[in-house]
């Protein structure tokens, strides 16, 4: 990281704290489970009449009400990012990395507490969101699995496109307290994969992730889902993904083949030194190239424990 940008980054967090960021609920972690939980929201920058426009922040929040009270939205999903979503092809093209992808989550899953996983890279058209996009499909064709998808990338958000359906309300809405969850998640025609956009655009994303609401939200959602998935802006030029990483067990680094700079890759790897890395995805190889056959070999197929492939 530049000298400049971990200043700018350090000034962006600082304000952030000082206008009641980092504002973390007592113990909401043990106060919420999937049978029952109440919890209190942190305080926000808005009005008091805004936060008594969202009263369910303090109900209970079990699955069923989930189901029940999120938005089911009808998407358009575009067929050519989002692979797994009508197709009874098996064997379409890079439904196979994937499954490999999730299967070796599962491995390091079982090491570590892996649920909230990051989906990043240097620079912006590595592939960030179609990794996260169809990770999360993959995540939900196992029977009885649910995925949480994100789009955490408030300045450049492509997730509603590719799963084609609105932006908004979504995690701006939610990070500025103008909706509780129900209000920013939805759920489309896939089982078990539930979806926040982003939101609307806003000035100052990296304020708005940094202010506390979004740790609070996923200590609250967390147990509902076996798998929450987010997309962010490119690592490199803005401190956004740094700042969602905090709140993730690991993250997942996209380097483009061919394109990728091996400095900047290094660049983006320095960002995350405090978080876990659980893997690197190599994204856009030659189908034919002899790196695909090392790709293959290396890892083999996914017949893995906790893998029932679908
Ligand atoms: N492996 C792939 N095969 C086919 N298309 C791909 C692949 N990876 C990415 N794309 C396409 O390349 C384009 C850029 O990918 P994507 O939007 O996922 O990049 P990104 O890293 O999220 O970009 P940004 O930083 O702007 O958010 C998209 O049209 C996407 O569908
Ligand atoms: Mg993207």
């Amino acid at each position: 990281m530049s000298r400049i940008h971990e200043a700018l980054k350090k000034a962006e967090e600082q304000r952030a704290a000082s206008q009641g960021g980092n504002i973390e609920p007592a113990s909401i972690s043990e106060m919420v489970n999937e049978s029952a939980a109440t919890a209190v929201a942190p305080a926000v920058e808005h009005t008091p009449s805004a936060v008594s426009a969202v009263p369910s922040f303090s109900s209970p929040f079990t699955f069923d009400t989930l189901l029940a009270s999120c938005a089911q939205a009808r998407w358009s999903p575009d067929s050519k990012t989002m692979l797994f979503f009508n197709s009874d092809d098996e064997q379409g093209y890079g439904m196979e990395e994937f499954r490999t992808l999730r299967s070796r989550l599962y491995q390091m899953r079982e090491k570590q507490s892996l649920k909230k996983v990051l989906v990043t890279s240097s620079l912006p058209k590595e592939g960030k969101s179609f990794v996260a996009a169809n990770l999360a499909q993959v995540m939900v064709r196992q029977q009885g699995r649910r995925a949480l998808l994100i789009d955490g990338d408030l300045r450049g958000p492509r997730l509603h496109q590719v799963l084609g359906t609105a932006s908004s309300p979504g995690l701006s809405e939610y990070l500025l307290g103008e909706v509780d969850e129900f209000g920013a998640i939805q759920r489309g025609p896939m089982d078990n994969l539930f979806f926040i956009p982003s939101g609307r655009t806003v000035s100052s994303p990296a304020e708005l992730v940094a202010n506390g609401r979004l740790k609070f939200l996923l200590n609250r959602i967390e147990p509902l889902f076996d798998w929450i998935i987010i997309d962010s802006p490119p690592a490199v030029p803005v401190s956004d993904a740094g700042l969602l990483a905090n709140y993730c067990d690991g993250v997942l680094i996209v380097v483009r083949s061919n394109a990728t700079p091996f400095d900047i890759a290094r660049k983006a790897r320095q960002e995350f030194r405090d978080t876990s890395l659980v893997g690197v995805v190599l994204n856009g190889i030659d189908v034919g190239s002899s790196y695909t056959q090392y790709y293959y070999s290396s890892y083999g197929h996914p017949n893995s424990q906790g893998d029932g492939r679908r």
